[in-house]
Protein backbone atom coordinates (compact mmCIF):
# COMPACT_ATOMS: atom_id res chain seq x y z
CA UNK A 1 0.00 0.00 0.00
CA UNK A 2 1.36 3.58 -1.17
CA UNK A 3 1.29 6.06 1.76
CA UNK A 4 1.93 9.73 1.96
CA UNK A 5 5.07 10.76 3.35
CA UNK A 6 6.42 14.70 4.09
CA UNK A 7 9.02 15.90 1.76
CA UNK A 8 11.81 18.84 1.95
CA UNK A 9 11.75 19.70 -1.43
CA UNK A 10 9.01 21.75 -2.91
CA UNK A 11 8.91 22.53 -7.21
CA UNK A 12 9.13 26.41 -7.26
CA UNK A 13 5.93 27.23 -9.13
CA UNK A 14 3.92 24.89 -6.17
CA UNK A 15 5.87 27.39 -3.36
CA UNK A 16 4.86 30.70 -5.59
CA UNK A 17 1.47 29.00 -5.58
CA UNK A 18 1.07 28.93 -2.24
CA UNK A 19 3.12 32.20 -1.35
CA UNK A 20 0.41 34.19 -3.41
CA UNK A 21 -2.27 31.98 -1.81
CA UNK A 22 -1.40 33.20 2.10
CA UNK A 23 -0.24 36.65 0.45
CA UNK A 24 -3.83 37.21 0.05
CA UNK A 25 -5.68 35.88 2.79
CA UNK A 26 -3.62 37.24 5.53
CA UNK A 27 -4.72 39.91 7.37
CA UNK A 28 -2.73 42.77 7.21
CA UNK A 29 -3.66 45.87 5.61
CA UNK A 30 -1.70 45.45 2.69
CA UNK A 31 -4.62 46.87 0.00
CA UNK A 32 -5.80 49.51 2.30
CA UNK A 33 -2.49 51.12 2.21
CA UNK A 34 -4.37 54.53 1.25
CA UNK A 35 -5.96 55.61 4.91
CA UNK A 36 -2.78 54.46 7.03
CA UNK A 37 -0.07 56.33 8.64
CA UNK A 38 3.31 55.90 7.45
CA UNK A 39 3.97 53.98 10.65
CA UNK A 40 1.02 51.70 10.07
CA UNK A 41 2.18 50.68 6.62
CA UNK A 42 5.96 49.57 8.38
CA UNK A 43 3.99 47.48 10.42
CA UNK A 44 1.93 45.93 8.23
CA UNK A 45 4.73 45.66 5.94
CA UNK A 46 6.69 43.68 8.38
CA UNK A 47 3.60 41.56 9.30
CA UNK A 48 3.47 40.91 5.38
CA UNK A 49 6.89 39.76 5.22
CA UNK A 50 6.72 37.62 8.39
CA UNK A 51 3.67 35.85 6.63
CA UNK A 52 5.26 35.18 3.87
CA UNK A 53 8.25 33.84 5.48
CA UNK A 54 5.63 31.52 7.77
CA UNK A 55 4.34 30.32 4.60
CA UNK A 56 7.44 29.47 2.64
CA UNK A 57 9.03 27.01 5.56
CA UNK A 58 5.29 25.82 6.01
CA UNK A 59 4.73 25.14 2.01
CA UNK A 60 8.36 23.23 2.01
CA UNK A 61 7.31 21.10 5.07
CA UNK A 62 3.61 20.91 3.27
CA UNK A 63 5.25 19.39 -0.42
CA UNK A 64 4.46 15.81 -0.40
CA UNK A 65 5.45 12.73 -2.22
CA UNK A 66 4.51 9.02 -2.14
CA UNK A 67 6.62 6.32 -2.18
CA UNK A 68 6.32 2.62 -2.24
CA UNK A 69 7.25 2.41 1.38
CA UNK A 70 7.14 5.54 3.65
CA UNK A 71 9.98 7.36 4.14
CA UNK A 72 11.79 5.08 1.46
CA UNK A 73 12.98 6.14 -1.57
CA UNK A 74 13.52 2.72 -3.31
CA UNK A 75 15.60 2.62 -6.62
CA UNK A 76 15.70 -0.14 -8.81
CA UNK A 77 19.18 -0.73 -10.55
CA UNK A 78 21.24 -3.25 -12.21
CA UNK A 79 24.49 -3.17 -10.07
CA UNK A 80 26.83 -4.79 -13.49
CA UNK A 81 27.40 -1.39 -14.97
CA UNK A 82 31.01 0.34 -13.38
CA UNK A 83 31.26 2.95 -12.87
CA UNK A 84 27.36 4.12 -12.46
CA UNK A 85 26.17 1.31 -10.44
CA UNK A 86 28.67 -1.88 -9.24
CA UNK A 87 29.45 -3.93 -6.31
CA UNK A 88 32.14 -2.85 -3.90
CA UNK A 89 31.72 -5.94 -1.37
CA UNK A 90 28.43 -6.36 -0.64
CA UNK A 91 27.77 -3.03 -0.83
CA UNK A 92 26.27 -1.55 -4.38
CA UNK A 93 28.32 1.95 -4.99
CA UNK A 94 28.81 4.18 -7.68
CA UNK A 95 27.62 7.27 -9.33
CA UNK A 96 23.70 6.62 -9.60
CA UNK A 97 23.98 5.33 -6.02
CA UNK A 98 25.19 8.72 -5.01
CA UNK A 99 23.51 10.37 -7.06
CA UNK A 100 20.05 9.03 -5.79
CA UNK A 101 21.60 9.47 -1.93
CA UNK A 102 21.87 12.75 -2.38
CA UNK A 103 18.22 13.42 -4.45
CA UNK A 104 17.00 11.03 -1.41
CA UNK A 105 18.76 13.30 1.30
CA UNK A 106 16.73 16.61 -0.40
CA UNK A 107 13.84 14.88 -0.34
CA UNK A 108 13.73 14.11 3.62
CA UNK A 109 14.06 10.11 2.40
CA UNK A 110 15.95 6.82 3.61
CA UNK A 111 17.49 5.30 0.06
CA UNK A 112 17.09 1.80 -0.71
CA UNK A 113 18.46 -0.06 -3.37
CA UNK A 114 17.44 -3.32 -5.30
CA UNK A 115 19.25 -4.63 -7.76
CA UNK A 116 17.71 -6.64 -10.84
CA UNK A 117 18.23 -7.67 -14.55
CA UNK A 118 18.14 -4.64 -16.24
CA UNK A 119 15.06 -5.41 -18.39
CA UNK A 120 12.91 -5.77 -15.14
CA UNK A 121 13.49 -2.17 -13.88
CA UNK A 122 10.84 -0.08 -16.23
CA UNK A 123 8.12 -3.02 -15.40
CA UNK A 124 8.98 -3.10 -12.34
CA UNK A 125 8.62 1.25 -12.07
CA UNK A 126 5.51 0.46 -13.97
CA UNK A 127 3.97 -1.81 -11.33
CA UNK A 128 5.08 0.02 -8.03
CA UNK A 129 7.37 -2.25 -6.91
CA UNK A 130 10.52 0.60 -6.81
CA UNK A 131 9.95 4.20 -7.11
CA UNK A 132 12.57 4.75 -9.56
CA UNK A 133 14.90 3.26 -11.98
CA UNK A 134 18.78 4.54 -11.85
CA UNK A 135 20.83 3.01 -13.71
CA UNK A 136 22.57 4.36 -16.08
CA UNK A 137 19.17 4.28 -18.36
CA UNK A 138 18.68 6.09 -21.48
CA UNK A 139 15.92 8.34 -22.40
CA UNK A 140 14.50 6.47 -25.29
CA UNK A 141 10.46 6.76 -27.00
CA UNK A 142 9.77 3.32 -26.12
CA UNK A 143 10.12 4.15 -23.06
CA UNK A 144 8.58 7.03 -22.68
CA UNK A 145 5.10 5.24 -23.43
CA UNK A 146 5.77 3.32 -20.27
CA UNK A 147 7.45 5.36 -17.93
CA UNK A 148 8.29 9.54 -17.22
CA UNK A 149 12.06 10.31 -17.12
CA UNK A 150 13.41 12.95 -15.01
CA UNK A 151 15.34 15.53 -16.34
CA UNK A 152 18.82 13.94 -17.98
CA UNK A 153 21.93 14.13 -15.34
CA UNK A 154 24.43 12.47 -17.77
CA UNK A 155 24.88 11.61 -21.21
CA UNK A 156 26.14 8.16 -22.44
CA UNK A 157 27.51 6.98 -25.64
CA UNK A 158 27.54 3.34 -27.34
CA UNK A 159 30.73 2.30 -28.10
CA UNK A 160 32.36 -1.05 -29.33
CA UNK A 161 34.61 -3.52 -27.35
CA UNK A 162 36.59 -5.50 -29.75
CA UNK A 163 39.58 -8.13 -28.84
CA UNK A 164 42.38 -6.49 -29.52
CA UNK A 165 43.87 -6.86 -33.07
CA UNK A 166 40.42 -7.27 -34.14
CA UNK A 167 39.97 -7.29 -38.13
CA UNK A 168 36.58 -4.93 -36.50
CA UNK A 169 37.49 -1.55 -36.73
CA UNK A 170 34.84 0.73 -37.39
CA UNK A 171 31.16 0.55 -36.97
CA UNK A 172 30.61 -0.25 -40.43
CA UNK A 173 32.20 -3.31 -39.92
CA UNK A 174 29.90 -4.30 -37.76
CA UNK A 175 27.89 -4.91 -40.96
CA UNK A 176 29.83 -8.18 -41.84
CA UNK A 177 27.01 -11.00 -41.81
CA UNK A 178 29.71 -13.53 -40.06
CA UNK A 179 29.90 -11.27 -37.26
CA UNK A 180 28.42 -11.76 -33.49
CA UNK A 181 27.68 -8.85 -31.60
CA UNK A 182 27.48 -9.49 -27.63
CA UNK A 183 24.88 -6.99 -25.78
CA UNK A 184 23.42 -6.41 -22.70
CA UNK A 185 19.75 -7.57 -22.31
CA UNK A 186 16.98 -4.87 -22.83
CA UNK A 187 19.14 -2.08 -23.21
CA UNK A 188 19.50 0.35 -26.19
CA UNK A 189 22.77 -1.14 -27.10
CA UNK A 190 20.52 -4.64 -27.76
CA UNK A 191 17.62 -2.31 -29.30
CA UNK A 192 19.70 -0.37 -31.79
CA UNK A 193 21.85 -3.65 -32.99
CA UNK A 194 18.54 -6.02 -33.62
CA UNK A 195 17.36 -3.20 -35.27
CA UNK A 196 20.73 -2.12 -37.42
CA UNK A 197 22.27 -5.81 -37.93
CA UNK A 198 19.14 -8.11 -37.14
CA UNK A 199 18.40 -10.21 -34.24
CA UNK A 200 19.91 -13.97 -35.59
CA UNK A 201 23.48 -11.99 -35.15
CA UNK A 202 22.63 -10.43 -32.05
CA UNK A 203 23.03 -12.44 -28.43
CA UNK A 204 22.02 -10.52 -25.40
CA UNK A 205 23.15 -11.25 -21.94
CA UNK A 206 21.94 -11.04 -18.67
CA UNK A 207 24.19 -7.93 -17.83
CA UNK A 208 27.41 -6.24 -19.00
CA UNK A 209 29.42 -8.11 -17.43
CA UNK A 210 28.79 -11.83 -18.37
CA UNK A 211 28.59 -9.91 -22.61
CA UNK A 212 31.98 -9.29 -22.09
CA UNK A 213 33.20 -12.59 -20.25
CA UNK A 214 31.50 -14.43 -23.89
CA UNK A 215 33.62 -12.18 -25.74
CA UNK A 216 36.87 -13.32 -23.94
CA UNK A 217 36.01 -16.92 -24.18
CA UNK A 218 34.98 -15.61 -28.64
CA UNK A 219 31.57 -16.79 -28.50
CA UNK A 220 31.06 -13.68 -30.13
CA UNK A 221 33.19 -11.00 -31.90
CA UNK A 222 32.46 -7.43 -30.20
CA UNK A 223 30.40 -5.96 -27.21
CA UNK A 224 28.31 -2.90 -27.77
CA UNK A 225 27.90 -1.27 -24.48
CA UNK A 226 27.24 2.20 -23.03
CA UNK A 227 31.35 3.83 -22.76
CA UNK A 228 32.33 4.30 -19.09
CA UNK A 229 31.30 0.59 -18.54
CA UNK A 230 33.19 -0.19 -21.91
CA UNK A 231 36.43 1.78 -20.41
CA UNK A 232 35.90 -0.33 -16.77
CA UNK A 233 35.51 -3.76 -18.07
CA UNK A 234 38.96 -3.12 -20.77
CA UNK A 235 40.84 -1.99 -17.61
CA UNK A 236 39.55 -4.99 -15.85
CA UNK A 237 40.60 -7.62 -18.47
CA UNK A 238 43.40 -8.05 -20.87
CA UNK A 239 43.51 -8.22 -24.45
CA UNK A 240 40.70 -5.97 -25.28
CA UNK A 241 40.09 -2.47 -26.52
CA UNK A 242 37.14 -0.19 -27.63
CA UNK A 243 36.95 1.10 -30.83
CA UNK A 244 37.67 5.21 -31.51
CA UNK A 245 34.36 5.53 -33.19
CA UNK A 246 30.71 6.32 -31.30
CA UNK A 247 27.99 3.89 -32.35
CA UNK A 248 25.00 6.45 -31.04
CA UNK A 249 25.11 9.24 -28.37
CA UNK A 250 22.37 9.12 -25.68
CA UNK A 251 21.06 11.38 -22.20
CA UNK A 252 20.47 9.01 -18.98
CA UNK A 253 17.81 10.05 -16.79
CA UNK A 254 15.62 8.70 -13.82
CA UNK A 255 12.49 6.62 -14.73
CA UNK A 256 9.79 7.23 -12.76
CA UNK A 257 6.06 5.85 -12.89
CA UNK A 258 3.72 7.85 -14.64
CA UNK A 259 1.40 7.82 -11.49
CA UNK A 260 3.88 9.70 -9.49
CA UNK A 261 4.11 12.83 -10.90
CA UNK A 262 4.54 14.74 -7.96
CA UNK A 263 7.63 12.46 -7.43
CA UNK A 264 8.89 13.33 -10.99
CA UNK A 265 8.44 17.17 -9.81
CA UNK A 266 10.03 16.67 -6.95
CA UNK A 267 13.20 14.93 -8.47
CA UNK A 268 13.68 17.26 -10.68
CA UNK A 269 13.66 20.23 -8.56
CA UNK A 270 16.22 18.34 -6.43
CA UNK A 271 18.09 17.02 -9.34
CA UNK A 272 18.53 21.34 -10.71
CA UNK A 273 19.51 22.25 -7.25
CA UNK A 274 22.09 19.62 -7.22
CA UNK A 275 23.31 20.45 -10.52
CA UNK A 276 23.70 24.48 -9.90
CA UNK A 277 25.41 23.57 -6.28
CA UNK A 278 28.07 21.07 -8.29
CA UNK A 279 26.93 17.96 -6.77
CA UNK A 280 26.22 16.18 -9.91
CA UNK A 281 29.14 17.47 -11.62
CA UNK A 282 31.54 16.47 -8.76
CA UNK A 283 30.10 13.17 -8.56
CA UNK A 284 30.67 12.37 -11.82
CA UNK A 285 34.10 13.47 -11.80
CA UNK A 286 34.50 11.03 -9.00
CA UNK A 287 34.16 8.30 -10.83
CA UNK A 288 35.10 9.54 -14.71
CA UNK A 289 38.15 10.50 -15.19
CA UNK A 290 39.16 13.02 -18.30
CA UNK A 291 40.51 10.96 -21.73
N1 LIG B 1 22.16 3.05 -21.33
C1 LIG B 1 21.72 1.75 -21.68
C2 LIG B 1 20.22 1.67 -21.68
O1 LIG B 1 19.58 2.49 -21.09
C3 LIG B 1 22.30 0.67 -20.80
C4 LIG B 1 22.04 0.81 -19.35
C5 LIG B 1 22.42 -0.42 -18.56
N2 LIG B 1 22.43 -0.15 -17.18
C6 LIG B 1 22.72 -1.04 -16.20
N3 LIG B 1 22.73 -0.62 -14.97
N4 LIG B 1 23.01 -2.27 -16.50
O2 LIG B 1 19.64 0.81 -22.24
Amino acid sequence: MKKKILSAVLCVSMAAALLAGCGSSSSTSADTTEETTEEETEEAAEEETEAVEEASEESAEAAEVTTVTEGVLTMGTNAAFPPYEYYDEDEIVGIDAEIAEALAEKLGLTLEIVDMDFSSIITSVQSGKIDVGIAGMTVTEDRLENVNFTDSYATGVQVIIVPEGSEITSVDDLSNEDLLIGVQEGTTGHIYCSDDYGEDRVIAYTNGATAVQALLQGKVDCVVIDQQPAISFVEANEGLAILDTEYVIEEYAIAVSKDNEALLDALNAALAELTADGTVQSILDTYITAE
